[in-house]
């Protein structure tokens, strides 16, 4: 076991306990002065101790252009504080006053066809507008002048959930100096994007056009490039909103990111937060979806936002529904425990933070009938407002919790790059299904409470003992080398189908897959991949004699890779098509370490069982062993205790065998041996003395 220390990080910030509040809007209903008075009161009945101001107030704050009001923010900030709230506060950047877009259209944003936005919605700037860039600094700078110091505010909020595109003249021209600073000469990028292809050849960059659905679409390094452009501009974007706060306070800042938003690089963006935000809304009691299946896709997601921090550190969920949103298909009601359940999930999986969208619903216009903590009824007499109160009262005696460390043994690598270069591959079939493919990977560990980090290639991979690289397609020069030293020093590394497929520009690797020197690491040759239609099965089974002692039959599933062992050993081979007797899954021993190849898409009880007999081989152990279908697990630690989170998505009751005495962290009783009852949506937070290991997968024996 390699050796990872648990800590305790400072806490984010100068509140040192669990945030529980959300989005408040005073600024829609400063013509009743009686509403915000009674929002006061239901704050403190529903224990919420922070209110997230001003995310969309600039007409509020500055209604023509240079005249700025700011006396209902000085009076909200202060009734805030005096009544024991703090204050996150926002940059307004979101949205803009109709003033603004009158005067400068260029602050609109370009759409793909060339056609510029009118005035309206939100979340539609330019990025790279230096009028807008300017003007946002400016109305930053006046708020950090006048609130950095507020003893109320504890954290900055930059803009809402940046994301989109721009087509403008200045972004393309933006564009052009990006791929200028990258590659240096125009035969270099020709080269790298294999432009002699179907003539594409330019002899300038003033020639290059980004990606355009009546141009461009075929370039594959082009379509990359203009995504990690478009996360290079939002990242300065979000810079330029960041140095303006810098002037005048040291408060934190974060921006609320959106989990596996597919459109922003967020480890880019995240190198810049002082800490990670998200928003997070899963479908809970989807149709024909348990919400044992949507707590894994939503945990996945909370540890991804966790690691994309460098840090990795607690992170903030800076939004979530009380109850319902409006924007799904079919808006279906949080069943009672699910909104306390939900909360607590993401608690066990990094979060300081329970927040929503938002406390007072709105009035009027679209989002009147999105859920929030008060409804347009106005009391404290509904179900929603007293599951949030019982949760709130539940979060307060939980400040021992604010820091402590996820320590995981495993990782598994998801990069944004790889998965825009697997949905924009032609060939194959349409069933791509990175994020779920990593999602399907993920499941096991989840399920038994054993901690994962989801972590990017760049990122370190020392101190974990098992890396998981699901559809690694994308592997630039060094990947191979970065993975054979993982395992020489004992580390377990999987792979699977699409591996080493093409370098960081897209470009093929030559010589054979998987490239980059992974096809000797793994002890394999890849020659042909097959792709199936969605119902067709190829039949497989495990080999009599393998290093997993596995047993028993499987079958694989739409993409099915043609390998043959040069050092490697078949764990698994095909049982049906022509390449029946084909390796499946691979083993070999790579220096200290193992490495295991998955050729095929196998469905989900086949990567049950091969993860556990590969944890059980790695000695990497459930913290609270076999847990009852629909029971997840996961561990919080600060080197001292072990914090471990027991949750039932199930509607019904279940019991848990336990093992060792633990403390019953809301109730404070001690309980032993003999198992505990969870409610239906019920979960438990089990405080025990850290036992080295146990967050994250404890040392067999
Ligand atoms: C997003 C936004 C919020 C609100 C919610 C509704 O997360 O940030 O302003 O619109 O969606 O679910
Ligand atoms: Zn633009």
């Amino acid at each position: 076991m390699k050796k990872q220390n648990p800590v305790r990080f400072a806490p984010l910030t100068t509140f040192p306990h669990i945030v529980h509040g959300g989005d408040y809007n005073p600024d829609q209903w400063l013509s009743s002065p009686d509403i915000l008075q009674q929002d006061i009161s239901l704050m403190h009945k529903a224990h919420i101790n922070s209110a997230t101001v001003a995310i969309f107030a600039w007409s509020a704050l500055e209604p023509e252009e240079g005249v700025y009001s700011f006396g209902w923010l000085d009076e909200t900030l202060d009734r805030l504080y005096e009544n024991g709230i703090r204050t996150v506060l926002a940059t307004p950047s979101g949205a803009r006053p109709a003033w603004l877009d009158r005067n400068h259209p260029e602050a609109m944003r370009v759409s793909n066809m060339g056609v510029r936005n009118h005035h309206g919605v939100r979340h539609n700037h330019c990025y790279t507008s230096p009028y807008y860039r300017a003007k946002v600094a400016e109305i930053d700078g006046k708020l950090a002048e006048r609130y950095g110091r507020h003893p109320g505010v504890i954290l900055w909020h930059l803009s809402n959930e940046y994301g989109g595109e721009c087509y403008c003249d200045l972004c393309r021209a933006a564009f052009r100096d990006f791929l200028r600073e990258k590659y240096g000469d125009i035969d270099t990028l020709n080269q790298q994007w294999w432009n002699a292809f179907w003539s594409h050849t330019f002899r300038s960059f003033d020639e290059i056009e980004p990606p355009l659905p009546n141009g461009e679409t075929s370039t594959h390094g082009l379509n990359l490039d203009w995504k990690r452009f478009v996360t290079r501009q939002t990242t300065a974007f979000m810079k330029n909103e960041i140095a303006a706060i810098r002037q005048y306070s040291d408060l934190p800042v974060t921006t609320n990111l959106m989990g596996l938003y597919p459109g922003l690089d967020y480890r880019v963006l995240a190198r810049e937060l002082d800490l990670v935000s998200w928003d997070s809304y899963p479908r809970w009691h989807a149709y024909g979806v348990g919400d044992d299946v949507t707590a894994v896709q939503t945990a996945f997601a909370h540890d991804l936002m966790r690691c994309v921090h460098p840090s990795k550190k607690p992170f903030f969920l800076m939004e979530s529904t009380p109850s319902v949103v409006n924007w799904m298909d079919v808006n279906k009601l949080k069943r009672p425990g699910m909104h306390a359940l939900s909360s607590i999930h993401a608690i066990a999986h990094g979060a300081d933070s329970v927040q929503y969208f938002q406390f007072r619903k709105s009035r009027g216009a679209c989002e009147k009938l999105h859920g929030a903590v008060v409804d347009h009824a106005g009391h404290a007499q509904t179900r929603v407002f007293r599951e949030v109160s019982e949760l709130g009262e539940t979060l307060g005696k939980l400040d021992e919790l604010v820091g402590t460390a996820t320590v995981s043994r495993v990782a598994l690598l998801y990069d944004w790059d790889n998965r825009w270069a697997i949905e924009d591959l032609r060939g194959l079939n349409k069933r791509r299904r990175y994020p779920e493919t990593c999602q399907e990977h993920y499941r096991y560990f989840c399920e038994a409470g054993i901690n994962v980090d989801i972590i990017g290639r760049d990122d370190p991979f020392d101190g974990y003992d098992l890396l998981i690289a699901p559809m690694m397609y994308m592997a630039p020069d060094g990947m191979g080398e970065k993975m054979r030293r993982f395992t020489e020093s004992g580390g377990t590394l999987v792979a699977t189908y699409l591996t080493g497929y093409v370098n960081e520009n897209d470009l093929c690797h030559l010589g054979g897959w998987p490239g980059v020197g992974l096809d000797e690491l793994f002890g394999i040759r890849c020659e042909e991949i097959d792709a199936l239609y969605e119902p067709e099965r190829v039949e497989a089974a495990y080999c009599e004699e393998n290093v997993l002692r596995l047993q028993g039959s499987f079958q694989a599933q739409d993409l099915c890779e043609l390998i043959h062992c040069t050092t490697a050993e078949p764990v698994a081979v095909y049982r049906s098509e022509f390449y029946a007797g084909m390796p499946l899954i691979t083993h070999r021993r790579a220096g200290k370490g193992h490495v295991y190849y998955i050729a095929a898409r196998t469905g989900e009880e086949q990567l049950h069982a091969f993860y556990e007999a590969l944890a059980r081989q790695t000695g990497i152990v459930a913290p609270l062993g076999n847990l009852p279908a629909g029971v997840h697990a996961a561990v919080r630690s600060d080197g001292l205790q072990d914090y471990i989170f027991v949750m039932n998505f199930c509607s019904d009751a279940v019991t848990v065998p336990s093992t060792r005495a633990y403390t019953d962290l809301c109730t404070k009783e001690t309980a032993g041996e003999d198992g505990f009852t969870l409610k239906p949506y019920g979960y438990v937070i089990l405080k025990r003395k850290h036992h080295d290991g146990d967050s994250g997968g404890s040392s067999a024996g």
